[in-house]
């Protein structure tokens, strides 16, 4: 079964262009809902942590310095099929390949500088949760916490 649950990051660039309200906007016209939200700033440490993935690729150190150039947005989401539907609605990790009335057609400039992370599974969903958000910070619908961390 498909999680209703999605993690996503309103990246430095989308913050410094001014574009947070434009992007939460556009978040709940697609339908979802806030379960949680923060503003923060990666350490150097936790940016790696999180793109652990891709600590090999050749764009790595420029992915850290670009995490941890200024301040984010964090955010859990909530909506039937979450995870799939959320990166429809963020559209290709290429700004110029991303179809149009996308996020990152809308508010991206390159394939770096993206706008928006959004999680790519059910699981990293959860776990990217996790990194930011405690259990008792995350509201659900009826004002419960409903997600279960590993
Ligand atoms: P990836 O997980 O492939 O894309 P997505 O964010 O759409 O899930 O890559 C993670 C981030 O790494 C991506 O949002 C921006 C950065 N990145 C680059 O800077 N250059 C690249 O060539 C790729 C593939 C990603």
């Amino acid at each position: 079964m498909k999680g209703n649950i999605t993690f996503t990051i309103l990246k430095p660039d989308a913050v410094k262009n001014q574009n947070i309200g434009n992007i939460l906007a556009d978040i709940n016209a697609g339908g979802f809902r806030i379960v949680g939200m923060k503003y923060t700033r990666l350490r150097r440490e936790e940016a790696e942590a999180f793109y652990g993935i891709h600590r090999e690729r050749p764009f790595f150190k420029d992915l850290v310095d670009f995490m941890t150039s200024g301040p984010i947005v964090v955010a859990v989401l909530e909506k039937e099929n979450a995870v799939e539907e959320f990166r429809t609605l963020i559209g290709n990790t290429d700004p110029q390949k991303a179809d149009e009335g996308t996020i990152r057609a809308k508010y991206a400039k390159s394939i770096d500088a993206n706008a928006v992370h959004g999680s790519d599974s059910d699981e990293n969903a959860r776990l990217e949760s996790s990194f930011f958000f405690a259990q008792s910070e995350l509201f659900t619908e009826e004002g419960g916490v409903q997600i279960s961390y590993p």
